[in-house]
Protein backbone atom coordinates (compact mmCIF):
# COMPACT_ATOMS: atom_id res chain seq x y z
CA UNK A 1 0.00 0.00 0.00
CA UNK A 2 1.16 3.32 -0.64
CA UNK A 3 0.86 6.72 1.49
CA UNK A 4 1.72 10.18 1.38
CA UNK A 5 2.52 12.97 4.49
CA UNK A 6 3.27 16.08 4.84
CA UNK A 7 4.91 17.39 7.66
CA UNK A 8 5.71 20.69 9.53
CA UNK A 9 9.01 21.62 10.83
CA UNK A 10 9.03 22.86 14.87
CA UNK A 11 10.91 25.19 16.08
CA UNK A 12 11.87 24.71 20.05
CA UNK A 13 11.30 27.85 22.65
CA UNK A 14 12.53 25.25 25.31
CA UNK A 15 14.70 23.29 24.07
CA UNK A 16 15.06 19.29 24.36
CA UNK A 17 18.99 18.95 24.72
CA UNK A 18 20.66 15.69 26.01
CA UNK A 19 19.19 11.69 26.58
CA UNK A 20 18.46 9.87 29.39
CA UNK A 21 18.38 6.87 27.15
CA UNK A 22 19.88 6.65 23.75
CA UNK A 23 18.33 3.63 22.35
CA UNK A 24 14.34 5.14 23.58
CA UNK A 25 15.48 8.75 22.72
CA UNK A 26 14.43 9.73 26.29
CA UNK A 27 15.04 13.09 26.61
CA UNK A 28 16.70 14.64 30.03
CA UNK A 29 14.18 16.91 29.71
CA UNK A 30 10.51 17.84 28.91
CA UNK A 31 10.42 20.80 25.82
CA UNK A 32 7.91 23.37 24.27
CA UNK A 33 7.60 24.09 21.00
CA UNK A 34 5.56 25.27 18.08
CA UNK A 35 5.03 23.58 14.33
CA UNK A 36 6.30 26.29 11.42
CA UNK A 37 4.15 26.49 8.66
CA UNK A 38 6.80 26.96 5.93
CA UNK A 39 9.16 24.61 6.53
CA UNK A 40 8.04 21.25 5.35
CA UNK A 41 8.81 17.67 4.44
CA UNK A 42 6.55 15.56 2.32
CA UNK A 43 7.30 12.04 2.00
CA UNK A 44 5.53 9.38 -0.15
CA UNK A 45 5.96 5.43 1.21
CA UNK A 46 5.10 2.30 -0.44
CA UNK A 47 5.70 -1.56 0.47
CA UNK A 48 5.04 -3.60 -2.66
CA UNK A 49 5.84 -7.20 -2.84
CA UNK A 50 7.09 -6.59 -5.81
CA UNK A 51 10.00 -4.48 -4.79
CA UNK A 52 13.67 -6.42 -4.97
CA UNK A 53 15.55 -4.14 -2.48
CA UNK A 54 14.28 -0.86 -0.10
CA UNK A 55 15.26 2.02 -1.61
CA UNK A 56 14.81 5.73 -0.60
CA UNK A 57 15.12 9.04 -2.42
CA UNK A 58 15.69 12.39 -1.03
CA UNK A 59 15.35 15.55 -2.81
CA UNK A 60 15.42 13.72 -6.58
CA UNK A 61 18.88 11.67 -4.98
CA UNK A 62 18.95 7.91 -4.31
CA UNK A 63 20.56 7.06 -0.90
CA UNK A 64 22.30 4.34 -0.04
CA UNK A 65 19.81 2.00 1.78
CA UNK A 66 22.57 0.26 4.12
CA UNK A 67 22.50 1.96 7.34
CA UNK A 68 20.20 4.59 6.36
CA UNK A 69 17.90 5.74 9.37
CA UNK A 70 14.93 6.56 7.22
CA UNK A 71 15.21 2.54 6.68
CA UNK A 72 15.99 1.52 10.44
CA UNK A 73 12.62 3.83 11.27
CA UNK A 74 10.83 1.61 8.56
CA UNK A 75 12.03 -1.24 10.10
CA UNK A 76 10.28 -0.18 13.39
CA UNK A 77 7.30 0.17 11.18
CA UNK A 78 7.66 -3.38 9.58
CA UNK A 79 7.93 -4.74 12.89
CA UNK A 80 4.98 -3.68 14.28
CA UNK A 81 3.13 -4.30 11.49
CA UNK A 82 4.08 -7.51 11.17
CA UNK A 83 5.62 -7.57 7.48
CA UNK A 84 9.20 -7.82 5.88
CA UNK A 85 7.94 -6.50 2.06
CA UNK A 86 10.38 -4.04 0.82
CA UNK A 87 9.67 -0.28 0.52
CA UNK A 88 10.21 2.71 -1.10
CA UNK A 89 10.47 5.85 0.28
CA UNK A 90 10.48 8.93 -1.45
CA UNK A 91 10.48 12.64 0.36
CA UNK A 92 11.30 15.87 -0.41
CA UNK A 93 12.12 19.93 2.03
CA UNK A 94 10.86 22.84 0.85
CA UNK A 95 13.87 24.15 3.00
CA UNK A 96 17.59 23.28 3.17
CA UNK A 97 18.34 20.48 5.53
CA UNK A 98 20.64 19.89 8.16
CA UNK A 99 21.59 23.49 8.83
CA UNK A 100 20.02 23.83 11.96
CA UNK A 101 16.10 24.17 10.88
CA UNK A 102 15.06 20.87 12.31
CA UNK A 103 14.96 18.70 9.44
CA UNK A 104 14.96 15.31 10.90
CA UNK A 105 11.53 16.84 13.13
CA UNK A 106 9.72 17.23 9.37
CA UNK A 107 11.63 14.27 8.15
CA UNK A 108 10.97 11.51 10.84
CA UNK A 109 7.03 12.85 11.22
CA UNK A 110 6.01 12.54 7.77
CA UNK A 111 8.17 9.41 7.34
CA UNK A 112 6.10 8.04 10.79
CA UNK A 113 2.58 9.41 9.56
CA UNK A 114 3.12 7.97 5.83
CA UNK A 115 5.17 4.60 6.59
CA UNK A 116 2.86 3.43 9.46
CA UNK A 117 -0.52 4.37 6.99
CA UNK A 118 1.48 2.18 4.12
CA UNK A 119 2.06 -0.65 6.32
CA UNK A 120 -1.98 -0.80 7.30
CA UNK A 121 -1.34 -0.05 10.77
CA UNK A 122 -4.02 2.50 12.46
CA UNK A 123 -2.13 4.14 15.23
CA UNK A 124 -3.20 6.76 17.55
CA UNK A 125 -1.87 10.48 17.81
CA UNK A 126 0.02 9.70 21.33
CA UNK A 127 1.26 6.13 19.33
CA UNK A 128 2.20 8.39 16.60
CA UNK A 129 4.14 10.67 18.49
CA UNK A 130 5.87 8.09 19.98
CA UNK A 131 7.07 6.30 17.21
CA UNK A 132 7.94 9.30 15.69
CA UNK A 133 10.23 10.21 18.57
CA UNK A 134 12.14 6.53 18.33
CA UNK A 135 13.41 8.57 14.78
CA UNK A 136 14.54 11.45 16.04
CA UNK A 137 13.12 13.31 19.11
CA UNK A 138 12.07 16.29 18.03
CA UNK A 139 10.26 14.60 15.19
CA UNK A 140 7.60 13.85 18.32
CA UNK A 141 6.40 17.63 18.61
CA UNK A 142 5.58 17.92 14.60
CA UNK A 143 2.79 15.01 15.18
CA UNK A 144 0.66 17.30 17.11
CA UNK A 145 -1.16 20.64 16.03
CA UNK A 146 -0.04 23.90 16.55
CA UNK A 147 1.63 24.79 20.11
CA UNK A 148 3.14 21.75 21.47
CA UNK A 149 4.45 20.49 24.68
CA UNK A 150 6.80 17.37 25.00
CA UNK A 151 6.57 15.71 28.46
CA UNK A 152 10.04 13.72 28.96
CA UNK A 153 8.53 10.61 30.85
CA UNK A 154 10.89 7.73 32.14
CA UNK A 155 9.40 5.12 29.63
CA UNK A 156 9.24 5.03 25.91
CA UNK A 157 5.08 5.11 26.45
CA UNK A 158 5.22 8.13 28.68
CA UNK A 159 7.34 10.41 26.40
CA UNK A 160 5.57 11.85 23.65
CA UNK A 161 4.04 15.46 22.78
CA UNK A 162 0.60 16.49 22.83
CA UNK A 163 -1.31 20.03 21.47
CA UNK A 164 -1.82 23.10 24.51
CA UNK A 165 -3.04 25.28 21.62
CA UNK A 166 -4.26 24.71 18.27
CA UNK A 167 -2.13 27.09 15.51
CA UNK A 168 -4.88 30.24 15.70
CA UNK A 169 -4.33 30.39 19.19
CA UNK A 170 -1.63 32.89 19.04
CA UNK A 171 -0.95 34.93 16.30
CA UNK A 172 3.10 34.90 16.79
CA UNK A 173 6.01 34.45 13.94
CA UNK A 174 8.50 32.73 13.29
CA UNK A 175 10.80 34.76 10.86
CA UNK A 176 14.10 32.40 9.94
CA UNK A 177 16.99 34.24 8.83
CA UNK A 178 19.09 31.80 6.43
CA UNK A 179 22.93 32.92 6.68
CA UNK A 180 24.35 30.34 4.95
CA UNK A 181 23.56 27.07 3.34
CA UNK A 182 26.66 24.84 4.87
CA UNK A 183 25.82 21.76 6.33
CA UNK A 184 26.70 21.35 10.67
CA UNK A 185 29.99 19.10 10.68
CA UNK A 186 28.15 17.47 14.36
CA UNK A 187 24.48 16.15 13.81
CA UNK A 188 22.33 16.53 16.68
CA UNK A 189 22.27 12.84 17.42
CA UNK A 190 25.79 13.13 17.75
CA UNK A 191 25.29 16.23 20.15
CA UNK A 192 23.25 15.16 22.49
CA UNK A 193 25.73 12.59 23.74
CA UNK A 194 27.98 15.45 24.74
CA UNK A 195 25.53 17.10 26.24
CA UNK A 196 26.75 15.79 30.02
CA UNK A 197 30.72 16.70 29.19
CA UNK A 198 29.37 20.63 29.70
CA UNK A 199 29.91 21.68 33.68
CA UNK A 200 26.82 23.62 33.66
CA UNK A 201 24.96 21.18 32.33
CA UNK A 202 23.54 19.84 35.54
CA UNK A 203 22.62 23.29 36.39
CA UNK A 204 20.30 23.72 33.31
CA UNK A 205 18.51 20.30 33.88
CA UNK A 206 17.96 21.99 37.93
CA UNK A 207 16.30 25.09 36.38
CA UNK A 208 14.16 23.11 33.49
CA UNK A 209 10.94 22.30 35.70
CA UNK A 210 10.56 26.08 36.41
CA UNK A 211 11.37 27.23 33.06
CA UNK A 212 8.68 25.14 31.47
CA UNK A 213 5.84 26.02 33.92
CA UNK A 214 6.83 29.77 32.89
CA UNK A 215 6.66 29.66 29.55
CA UNK A 216 3.49 27.67 29.50
CA UNK A 217 1.87 30.36 31.55
CA UNK A 218 3.04 33.21 29.45
CA UNK A 219 1.59 31.43 26.37
CA UNK A 220 -1.15 30.91 28.27
CA UNK A 221 -1.21 34.99 28.95
CA UNK A 222 -0.14 35.77 25.48
CA UNK A 223 2.42 37.54 27.21
CA UNK A 224 4.96 38.37 24.31
CA UNK A 225 7.41 40.08 26.54
CA UNK A 226 7.46 37.96 28.71
CA UNK A 227 7.65 34.82 26.40
CA UNK A 228 10.12 36.67 24.39
CA UNK A 229 12.66 37.07 27.05
CA UNK A 230 12.28 33.39 28.20
CA UNK A 231 12.82 32.17 24.81
CA UNK A 232 15.82 34.58 24.16
CA UNK A 233 17.63 33.57 27.25
CA UNK A 234 16.64 29.78 26.84
CA UNK A 235 18.60 30.09 23.29
CA UNK A 236 21.50 31.26 24.78
CA UNK A 237 21.95 29.21 28.17
CA UNK A 238 21.19 26.13 25.70
CA UNK A 239 24.47 27.36 23.52
CA UNK A 240 26.60 28.19 26.42
CA UNK A 241 26.12 24.10 27.09
CA UNK A 242 27.27 23.31 23.47
CA UNK A 243 30.16 25.74 23.92
CA UNK A 244 31.25 24.24 27.02
CA UNK A 245 30.74 20.45 26.03
CA UNK A 246 33.89 18.20 25.40
CA UNK A 247 34.25 18.87 22.26
CA UNK A 248 32.68 22.18 22.49
CA UNK A 249 30.02 22.56 19.41
CA UNK A 250 30.37 26.11 17.94
CA UNK A 251 27.53 26.31 15.72
CA UNK A 252 26.97 30.14 15.26
CA UNK A 253 28.55 31.84 12.73
CA UNK A 254 29.75 35.43 12.24
CA UNK A 255 26.47 36.58 10.65
CA UNK A 256 24.58 34.50 13.07
CA UNK A 257 25.98 37.15 15.68
CA UNK A 258 25.32 40.08 13.82
CA UNK A 259 21.09 38.98 13.52
CA UNK A 260 21.42 38.01 17.26
CA UNK A 261 22.97 41.94 18.03
CA UNK A 262 20.78 43.26 15.30
CA UNK A 263 17.38 41.87 16.90
CA UNK A 264 18.95 43.68 20.16
CA UNK A 265 19.33 46.51 18.41
CA UNK A 266 15.13 46.72 17.28
CA UNK A 267 14.39 46.26 20.96
CA UNK A 268 16.06 49.28 22.00
CA UNK A 269 14.67 51.04 19.28
CA UNK A 270 11.30 49.81 20.37
CA UNK A 271 10.14 47.52 17.91
CA UNK A 272 9.75 44.30 20.09
CA UNK A 273 11.31 41.10 18.89
CA UNK A 274 13.12 38.28 20.34
CA UNK A 275 15.55 35.26 18.58
CA UNK A 276 16.44 31.85 19.07
CA UNK A 277 18.40 29.38 17.90
CA UNK A 278 19.02 25.52 17.14
CA UNK A 279 21.55 23.50 16.54
CA UNK A 280 23.06 25.56 13.27
CA UNK A 281 23.84 28.94 11.90
CA UNK A 282 20.19 30.33 10.79
CA UNK A 283 18.63 32.45 13.28
CA UNK A 284 14.56 32.27 14.19
CA UNK A 285 13.28 35.87 14.85
CA UNK A 286 9.86 35.40 16.51
CA UNK A 287 7.44 38.89 16.48
CA UNK A 288 4.22 39.33 16.50
CA UNK A 289 1.93 39.33 13.39
CA UNK A 290 0.79 42.98 13.34
CA UNK A 291 5.13 43.66 13.17
CA UNK A 292 5.38 41.15 10.49
CA UNK A 293 6.22 42.87 7.53
CA UNK A 294 8.78 45.85 9.33
CA UNK A 295 10.38 43.15 10.83
CA UNK A 296 10.65 40.79 7.44
CA UNK A 297 11.94 44.10 5.45
CA UNK A 298 14.48 45.00 8.23
CA UNK A 299 16.29 41.90 8.23
CA UNK A 300 16.51 41.49 4.16
CA UNK A 301 18.32 44.32 4.13
CA UNK A 302 20.99 42.77 6.67
CA UNK A 303 23.62 41.97 4.03
CA UNK A 304 24.57 38.84 5.38
CA UNK A 305 20.79 37.20 5.31
CA UNK A 306 20.60 35.64 2.21
CA UNK A 307 17.17 33.97 2.35
CA UNK A 308 13.82 34.88 4.92
CA UNK A 309 11.57 32.37 5.28
CA UNK A 310 8.09 33.63 7.15
CA UNK A 311 6.52 31.04 9.43
CA UNK A 312 3.25 31.22 11.63
CA UNK A 313 2.27 28.52 14.08
CA UNK A 314 0.88 25.44 12.07
CA UNK A 315 -0.92 21.95 12.15
CA UNK A 316 0.77 18.61 12.76
CA UNK A 317 1.54 16.40 10.33
CA UNK A 318 -1.37 15.41 8.10
CA UNK A 319 -1.79 12.61 5.18
CA UNK A 320 -2.20 13.69 1.73
CA UNK A 321 -3.81 12.28 -1.39
CA UNK A 322 -1.01 13.32 -4.10
CA UNK A 323 1.69 10.69 -3.91
CA UNK A 324 5.47 12.04 -5.06
CA UNK A 325 5.71 9.04 -7.42
O1 LIG B 1 15.54 15.73 17.48
P1 LIG B 1 16.98 16.07 17.34
O2 LIG B 1 17.87 14.92 17.71
O3 LIG B 1 17.29 16.61 15.97
O4 LIG B 1 17.36 17.22 18.39
C1 LIG B 1 16.82 18.52 18.32
C2 LIG B 1 17.57 19.44 19.18
C3 LIG B 1 17.23 20.92 19.04
O5 LIG B 1 16.67 21.22 17.79
C4 LIG B 1 18.52 21.69 19.17
C5 LIG B 1 16.30 21.37 20.15
C6 LIG B 1 14.87 20.99 20.01
O6 LIG B 1 14.22 20.79 21.04
O7 LIG B 1 14.34 20.94 18.88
Amino acid sequence: MKATAFAPSNIAFIKYWGRKDEELRLPENGSISMNVSNLLTTTTVEFNTLFKQDSVTFSGKRELAVNNRAIKHIDRIRKLAKIDTKVKIVTENNFPTSTGLSSSASGFAALTVAGAKAAGLNLSEKELSILARLGSGSACRSIPDGFVEWVDGNTSDTSYAKSLYPPDYWDIVDVVAIVSISKKDIDTTEGHKLAGTSPFFSTRLSLMKNKIKLIKKYIQEKNFTKFGELIEAEALEFHSILITSTPSLIYWFPQTIKVMKFVKTLRVEGLEVYFTINTGQDVHVICQQKNVEKVTSLVKEIKEVREVIINTPANGTRLASNHLF
